[in-house]
Order: structure tokens, then C-alpha cells, then sequence
């Protein structure tokens, strides 16, 4: 990414550290997240127009408490403390933290010094979002106080000579309302970026640098029709053209028409070299008697590497795979705390036989990122706009045995759950929203008569990444057009049913 000038973030280990990621780059700014101590040489090797440190749950005097080096503040390159990286700031410069008699925690009143680089031009009285429990006690010589709250009284500081500059608060997060433009202060006047972060010149550097590296060789693609395969494929396309194959892996378990929208789509209207599959029979199969969630998965993610691998042995000589890995998936293998709640999957655990360098060209992207090269692409907002859907697909929607028989009953509901919540307005302000077929039988009465019919469950959440959720409340309005059609249209269901569950404790899919 040398080609754009870019803001370096180092991660202590903060709930929003992402969050700030993000913040930077709808300004229009590269940058990357790396660890707390990176050293001061890779630091200086990146070049970064300023560095920012991000927050994190230690207290600055703890034994084992993440530091970075004092060269990184010394180094002239302006640097934002945010909260955790505020304090380590004011220890590392000879200021000083004290445990705050009572800790700090949402929206809180600030005062502002309008005087201060960060802050000028904006209210002196607003408000900001707090979450600390130590605060700076002492600024370091030659820093001043430029904000204070009820219980902070040094809720921000800078050295502007340094270039150094610090905020207890989250600046990051919406709650703050002037905090995206503090950042852009911070950003534009202090660090002079530019803000030549685009879709439109990713998009051709990226086209640039796919070619260089696949050259006249060939490369495969397994296209699921979500967003990221769509746009890295179409991407890739740009690139190499006809040098790429799609492979279109139909499960059985995907929602109604899903193959003949992605067929029509990349092979009619954009002439992509596609290959359809049709695996359904070889996934039943896998399926058949499988009760277990994490059997289910693994069946799952079994015959979908066989079909893919089959398919691939038979395209003699093409060395390069394309995936569509997230900016978040880069960071999260790079943390040390993973573990599995869910086995997902992806075609990473191909047979040895076939050995592919990966072609992985949105890695440094993010979700909200992706959906705006796909519009750079040209794709439709029906691609664009797609909410995520797991690569187990109705599986994992449906409790017990998969059958034919039920995920035909689920493609239903699934499909009047997205026409409804696109209808109402609702189905691009949500994360996800869909419909579960746990297989429970109930009483109801239609006509006149006694039914004994499946219930269906309606899921909702909001989430900013999945890794975290909140149930949407629905207006009940919405719920009921969505239950009065899901039971009027769908013979086999009599009851439907509302998820009231936030994630943790649940997860977002049932399964
Ligand atoms: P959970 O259910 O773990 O889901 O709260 C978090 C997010 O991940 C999606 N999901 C998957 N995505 N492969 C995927 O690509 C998978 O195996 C998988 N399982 C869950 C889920 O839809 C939600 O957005």
C-alpha cells in the first residue's frame, strides 16, 4: 500500500480499535493497524504521516502492561492518544496517571479550549463518550490541558510544537458528535494528509498490481454470490479477463434462485467465464441423519472442498486461487486469542494436490470498504447492498436433519423476509435479517380446521462486525406483515416467532 499516504494505529488491545481504522479511512486516509510495540524501525519504515494509540483495558503502571517504544514519540511524526494511549503518553513523556476516585463510563458533559489544535471551530460546551477508570493526573512538561469533564479534570492535552497530542474520551465512536471532526483536525491540519484513500484509485492500482502478479497465467475463483467473492472476482476480471474462471458452487442449501441470479449476473451481463456445479445431491447426502451443529458444519465444509477440488483438477495448470479475505479476518489471525465457537467455512483447507498462491486483493479493506469498490465496479446495488450470508448457508438455519423438504420450506420464508424488510425500508439498516426453521411442530387452526404445522423463527440483529449483536426492535407492523405472510403463503408454517436474544450470550445464527 506504499501508494498512499498512510496513518499508522497501534493496537493496546481496545474494544474500538477498528472502529478508529474505520474512522480514519472514511476520512480518506490509509492506515493500518499493527501491535503496541512494534518496533520504532518498522514504524519509521511505513512512513506514516502520524500514528495514533489506540485505547486498551491496563492501567499504564500494571507489571505486565503493553507499552510502545518512547522513540515512537520522539520520532517528530504527530501522534494521537486515545484514552489508554492518552495515559501511556502522559507516563512515557513524564506526566503522570492516578487511579479516578470514581470511573467514567458514556456519554459525559466536556469542555472544550477552543483554542486547541483538535478542537478549534467546534462548541467549547458539547458532550463525549467516556469508558476509563485511571486518568491523566499530571500533564508532562511543556503539554497543556484542553478539555475537562465534571470528573476529569484533564480530559485532553497537547504539545502542539511536538505535534503530540492526547483525548481521555473516544473520539472514535458517534457518541462523541465531534469527534470525527477532531480527527479530521488532527488528521488534515496537524498530520497534512491529503486524503487520497479512494475506491476509484484502489481500484486501479489494485487492477495494476493483480496483472503484475498473475501475468499471463490463469487464476480460479469460488464465487458464492455474497459480497466479497463478487467484488474481489469482479475485480480480478478487470484485471486478467477471460484468464479467470468463476466456479459457482450450487449447495442446495443457498436462498431461492440464488444460482440462476449469480449465473445471469457474472455470466450473462458481465461475460465471466463461470462454472456452475450443481452439488445439491452430493450435500444431502453429507447431511443425510447429521443432527450435530458442528458434524453439520464439518459435513458441510467437506463436500464443499470436494466439489471445488474436483472442479479445479480438471483445469489443468492454474496456479492462482482468488479469496476474498477481510482487513478484519488479516487482523484477527494476527491475534493471539482465537478460539473456535463455530468451525466456519472457507475453501482454505484444500487437498495438498492442489497447491494455489492466493490472490487475496481486498486484505487491506474493510466491509463498508467493499461495498463501495463493487459500486466502483459497476455491480448492482442488489450485490452491493447484500447483507452476509454464512458459506454453510441454510444449514446452519435449519435445526436437525437437513432435508430437502425443509430447506425448500425456509427459501420461502427467507425470500418474504427479504422482500418485506427491502419493501419497508429496514433491509439495509439492519445487519442481518432472517428466518429459522428450528423444526418444532405446533397446534394452530386455519379455516376451520386443526393444523399441526412448523414454526418459523425471525431473526434481526444489529452488529457493526458480527462479532457483537443487538436484536432490532422491529416496529410491530413489520413483524406482523412478515408474520401474516410467511403463514398465509407457506402452507407447512403456522406460527411465526420473534429472537429476542443479543449477542453474547447467543450467537447471531443458530447453529
Ligand atoms: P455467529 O453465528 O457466529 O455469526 O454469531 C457471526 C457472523 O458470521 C456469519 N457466519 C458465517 N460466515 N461462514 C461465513 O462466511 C460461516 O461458516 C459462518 N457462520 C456464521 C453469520 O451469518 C454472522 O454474520
Amino acid at each position: 500500500m506504499a501508494e498512499y499516504e498512510s496513518v499508522l494505529i497501534l493496537d493496546f488491545g481496545g474494544q474500538y480499535t477498528q472502529l478508529i481504522a474505520r474512522r480514519v479511512r472514511e476520512l480518506h486516509v490509509f492506515c493500518e493497524i499493527a501491535p503496541f510495540n512494534t518496533p520504532i524501525e518498522t514504524v519509521a519504515a511505513k512512513n506514516p504521516k502520524a500514528i495514533i494509540l489506540s485505547g486498551g483495558p491496563a492501567s499504564v503502571y500494571a507489571p505486565f502492561a503493553p507499552v510502545c517504544e518512547k522513540a515512537v514519540l520522539q520520532a517528530g511524526i504527530p501522534v494521537l492518544g486515545i484514552c489508554y494511549g492518552a495515559q501511556l503518553m502522559a507516563s512515557l513523556l513524564g506526566g503522570s496517571v492516578e487511579h479516578a476516585p470514581s470511573g467514567e463510563y458514556g456519554k459525559t458533559p466536556v469542555h472544550l479550549d477552543e483554542t486547541a489544535s483538535l478542537f478549534h471551530g467546534l462548541p467549547s460546551e458539547t458532550s463525549c463518550w467516556m469508558s476509563h477508570t485511571d486518568r491523566i493526573g499530571t500533564v508532562p512538561p511543556g503539554f497543556r490541558i484542553t478539555a475537562s469533564t465534571p470528573a476529569c479534570p484533564i480530559a485532553a492535552m497537547e504539545n502542539a510544537d511536538l505535534h503530540l497530542y492526547g483525548v481521555q474520551f473516544h473520539l472514535e465512536v458517534t457518541h462523541t458528535p465531534e469527534g470525527c471532526d477532531m480527527l479530521r483536525h488532527f488528521l488534515f491540519e496537524t498530520a497534512h494528509c491529503s486524503g487520497d484513500w479512494t475506491m476509484t484509485s484502489f481500484m486501479e492500482n489494485a487492477i495494476q498490481s493483480i496483472r503484475s502478479q498473475i501475468g499471463s497465467e490463469r487464476a480460479l475463483c469460488a464465487l458464492s454470490g455474497g459480497v466479497d467473492s463478487s467484488v474481489a472476482a469482479t475485480l480480478v476480471y478487470r484485471a486478467i479477463g477471460d484468464h479467470l474462471t468463476c466456479v459457482f458452487v450450487d449447495t442446495g442449501l443457498l436462498r431461492a434462485g440464488e444460482g440462476d441470479r449469480v449465473e445471469s449476473l457474472f455470466h450473462r451481463r458481465f461475460d465471466m467465464p463461470l462454472v456452475r456445479i450443481n452439488a445439491s445431491a452430493r450435500f444431502f447426502a453429507s447431511l443425510s441423519g447429521v443432527t450435530d451443529p458442528e458434524q453439520k458444519r464439518k459435513a458441510i465444509g467437506a463436500a464443499f472442498i470436494d466439489s471445488f477440488a474436483e472442479q479445479a483438477r480438471t483445469m489443468h495448470g492454474v496456479p492462482f486461487l482468488v479469496q476474498g479475505t477481510l482487513y478484519p479476518d488479516v487482523i484477527e489471525s494476527g491475534s493471539s486469542v482465537a478460539r473456535t465457537i463455530k468451525s466456519h467455512h472457507n475453501v482454505g483447507g484444500l487437498p495438498a494436490d492442489l497447491s494455489f498462491s492466493l490472490i487475496e486483493p481486498l486484505r487491506m479493506l474493510f466491509k463498508d470498504e467493499v461495498r463501495d469498490l463493487g459500486r466502483v465496479l459497476g455491480l448492482p446495488e442488489e450485490v452491493v447492498d447484500r447483507q452476509p450470508f454464512p458459506g454453510p448457508g441454510l444449514g446452519v438455519r435449519i435445526l436437525g436433519e437437513v432435508t430437502p423438504e425443509n430447506v425448500g420450506i425456509l427459501q420461502r420464508a427467507d425470500a418474504i423476509v427479504e422482500r418485506v424488510m427491502r419493501a419497508r425500508g429496514w433491509y439495509t439498516a439492519v445487519w442481518q435479517s432472517f428466518a429459522i426453521l428450528p423444526n418444532i411442530l405446533t397446534v394452530g387452526v386455519q379455516g376451520d380446521g386443526r393444523t399441526y404445522a412448523h414454526t418459523i423463527a425471525l431473526r434481526v440483529v444489529e452488529s457493526s462486525d458480527g462479532m457483537t449483536a443487538d436484536w432490532v426492535r422491529l416496529p410491530a407492523d413489520v413483524l406482523e406483515e412478515i408474520a401474516h405472510a410467511i403463514t398465509s403463503e407457506i402452507p407447512e408454517v403456522n406460527r411465526v416467532v420473534y429472537d429476542i436474544t443479543s449477542k453474547p450470550p447467543s450467537t447471531i445464527e443458530w447453529e
